[in-house]
């Protein structure tokens, strides 16, 4: 069975002083979860004393975005050599970095690439745009994504990586994708996808979690769906309270509390 990783992703949210706050309050109450992976996913800032204070509480910590590159002139950006150490895991091309910021499916793709050189596990994010929902090319873009992400990637490394599938359209709008789509789309298309790349032992042992307004009244639906493996979390991360609810309703959920 693939172990649930439920991710939260504090985006521009938290000092330091508020992101060792977050930890005094979930650490205690996660450790009733052991069977689910969890992870923060916090502003460079942060990871230093993170690393820190998240030591033997089980909880890992995750970057946000990082360059291809060891080092070099590229003023502003943090290097995977930088990352390791501090944290386990990073998220790479997250829609709002492909929106905002110019990430393709090629940086993207250099970028798994460097995560996984650096035994820094990957979380890929893909997902459609509410136009190209609207227009029926669901499939056919996140299919895409997918494959561009892994390309030259080995089967040994793929099952390293983390996929996060979410609908451009249900982050940080309150609506989420309905479950069974989410459930047809992971299975149907990220999974089919990758199986079609690594044969359907590696895709059924990659994790692909679901992202996209998942709150802890919708959560329980959502983790309940034999493909979604686990959460990315935008909004509903940053109150401990609510953590807590989503890592127990996701242990609930998978049948490992
Ligand atoms: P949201 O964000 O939970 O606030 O919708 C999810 C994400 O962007 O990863």
């Amino acid at each position: 069975m693939r172990t649930p990783i439920l991710a939260g992703n504090w985006k521009m949210h938290k000092t330091i002083a508020e992101a060792l706050e977050f930890v005094k309050a979930v650490h205690g109450p996660l450790n009733d979860f052991p069977r689910v992976e969890k992870v923060i996913c916090a502003p460079f800032i942060s990871l230093a004393p993170l690393s820190e204070a998240l030591r033997g509480t089980g909880i890992q910590l995750g970057a946000q975005n990082m360059h291809w590159e060891d080092q070099g002139a590229y003023t502003g950006e943090v290097s995977p050599l930088m990352l390791k150490g501090l944290c386990d895991l990073v998220i790479i091309g997250h829609s709002e970095r492909r929106q905002l910021f110019g990430e393709t499916d090629e940086t993207v793709n250099r970028k798994t690439k460097a995560a996984l050189t650096h035994s820094l596990t990957p979380i890929v994010c893909v997902g459609e745009s509410l136009e190209q929902n609207r227009a029926g090319e669901t499939e056919a873009c996140v299919g895409e994504q997918v494959r561009a992400a892994f390309d030259g990637i080995s089967a040994g490394q793929a099952v390293r990586i983390v996929v996060a599938y979410e609908p451009i359209w249900a982050i940080g709008t309150g609506i989420a994708c309905p479950p069974e789509d989410a459930n047809r789309i992971i299975g149907g298309v990220v999974r089919a996808t990758l199986a079609s790349l690594y044969g359907d032992a590696v895709a059924q042992a990659i994790r692909i979690q679901y992202g996209g307004s998942i709150k802890p009244d919708n959560v329980t639906e959502l983790m309940q769906q034999p493909e979604i493996d686990g959460g990315l979390v935008g909004g509903a991360s940053l109150n401990p309270a609510d953590f807590v609810t989503l890592v127990r309703a996701s242990a609930q959920a998978k049948g490992l509390a």
